[in-house]
């Protein structure tokens, strides 16, 4: 179902209309395409406290690589605003705050921001690069965490579809991949998040237009929504793609396979043998595993019957816990493998008629958090997750209309996602460069209000 307002407030008219009745000004947000794969315009550096030497060192390196520098356009670097190149807009802003450690340095991050914030371009991007929380210092903890509350206000008042995350992180190059990823247009629908990244050497894809060459993913209800988008974005990314869904899907699903020059596989993912029907039909092994398939059967709780209760559970929950145990246990799962399993923002914030299905969410989060350190240590795999908020998809086509509208606007980017900024998200998860990103839930939901 288009999203009529969002082209409506995109005219004259329609701006001037909703402007004079305070209504929602959503911005048609930048994504990424072959043609315009980067940010137009230049990538600002700013600095808050005392950044540890070295690490600033990396990331100047790292960010001449990853800012967005399209042919013809200048990358500006400026430790402080004065230095900021006039002219053409930031594109992006990136602030070094790893080395605030009090409230003092706090205010560096005011003094850096205030002037500059104003002048970033439509569509770009403010990353608040942070440290890990000191157990050992209060006033160092105080004052990290201050930035994540500062980051999240940031990025419900910045608008023209500008977003702003915060990344924390001690190694820069192991943070190389996140980093592109937040300053392209691949992260057009993600805003207010936190990230954290590990110290774990990174790893180059040969190919840096298609980092999963060589490389096998299956994706689960793969044969519509954001499994298909899934699908074609790693295939783009140049991964042998296995399109699972039911055997109801099998001419999608088969459609799909020979689209993308990949695999279709049916099969019902609650099946007990599921697990192993995939590893015998990847004989060669598997990179990447990606956890999308979903239903929903909403009931407030008082109206639940047990038969709305188990199938959410077993689609969404169980069975992910039960194939992601047996490909790790046969091996299937090579190392420098990934998994992405698919929460959602109500399996975070709740929501009424969803008890089912926000449950199996939030199990999906349990799982991420408790699994990823060993299955990394064990198997050399990382666990991530993303939560999507409202995505324009057959799902969502059929919540009732004003329902609807509601969800759609109740985010800071004031619309709905569509499937391929899951998908995005997803291929940067699952990108090989991503193995110091472990354990995380990112939510790609706009900065939804829900949850937040
Ligand atoms: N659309 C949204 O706004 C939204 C928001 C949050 C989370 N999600 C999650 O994203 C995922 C994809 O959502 P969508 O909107 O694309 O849904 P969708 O209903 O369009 O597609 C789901 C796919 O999963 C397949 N599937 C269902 N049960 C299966 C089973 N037992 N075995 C194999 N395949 C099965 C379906 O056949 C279908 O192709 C789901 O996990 C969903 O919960 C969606």
């Amino acid at each position: 179902m288009a999203d009529r307002y969002l082209s409506f407030t995109g005219t004259a008219p329609g701006r001037f209309l909703t402007r004079r009745l305070g209504l929602p000004q959503p911005a048609a947000l930048r994504r990424w395409s072959p043609e315009r794969p980067s940010l137009d315009g230049t990538l600002l550096r700013l600095v808050a406290g005392k950044p540890d030497p070295d690490l600033a060192a990396g990331l100047a390196d790292v960010l001449t690589r990853t800012g967005p520098h399209p042919s013809g356009a200048q990358t500006g670097t400026a430790v402080d605003a004065s230095d900021a190149p006039s002219g053409q807009p930031p594109a992006a802003v990136v602030l070094d705050a790893t080395g605030v450690r009090d409230v003092d340095a706090l205010g560096d991050v005011h003094a850096a921001l205030h002037p500059v914030v104003r002048s970033v371009a439509a569509s770009g991007r403010v990353v608040v690069l942070g440290a890990p929380l000191d157990a050992a210092d209060h006033h160092q903890a105080a004052a990290q965490q201050a930035l994540e509350g500062f980051t999240r206000s940031l990025g419900k008042e910045i608008g023209r579809g500008r977003t702003v995350n915060l990344v924390r992180l001690t190694d820069a190059s192991a943070a190389e991949s996140t980093l592109r990823f937040l300053l392209s247009p691949k992260s057009a629908y993600v805003s207010g998040q936190v990230i954290h990244v590990g110290a774990d050497a990174a790893t180059s894809p040969e190919d840096r237009d298609r980092p999963l060459a060589g490389r096998t993913a299956l994706v689960t209800g793969a044969a519509r929504g954001i499994g298909e988008a899934v699908a074609e974005t790693l295939a783009r990314d140049g991964a042998h793609v296995v399109v699972l869904d039911v055997p109801a899907a099998e001419k999608g699903a088969r459609a799909l396979a020979e689209r993308l020059g990949g695999t279709a596989l049916t099969l019902d993912i609650t099946a007990a043998d599921a697990g192993g029907r995939i590893a015998a039909a990847l004989p060669g092994g598997l990179d990447v595993l990606i956890h999308n398939a979903g239903v929903t059967r909403d009931r407030r709780l008082v109206n639940m019957p047990a038969e709305r209760w188990s199938p959410v559970m077993e689609v969404n929950l169980a069975s992910v816990l039960r194939t992601t145990d047996a490909l790790l246990a046969s091996g299937t799962l090579r190392p420098g493998g990934r998994i992405v399993a698919t929460a959602s923002i109500a399996g975070l914030a709740g929501n009424a008629g969803q008890t089912n299905y926000g449950a199996s969410k939030a199990g999906v989060v349990g799982l991420v958090r408790s699994l990823a350190p060993r299955a990394l240590e064990e198997h050399g795999v990382t666990v991530n997750a993303v939560a999507p908020g409202f995505i324009e998809t057959r799902m969502t086509a059929a919540i009732p209309l004003f329902i609807r509208e509601a969800g759609r606007r109740m985010n800071s980017l004031a619309q709905g996602g569509l499937p391929v900024d899951v998908a995005e998200t997803t291929a940067w998860l699952a990108h090989p460069a991503s193995g110091a990103v472990n354990g995380q839930v990112v939510r790609v939901c706009g900065q939804s209000l829900l949850g937040a």
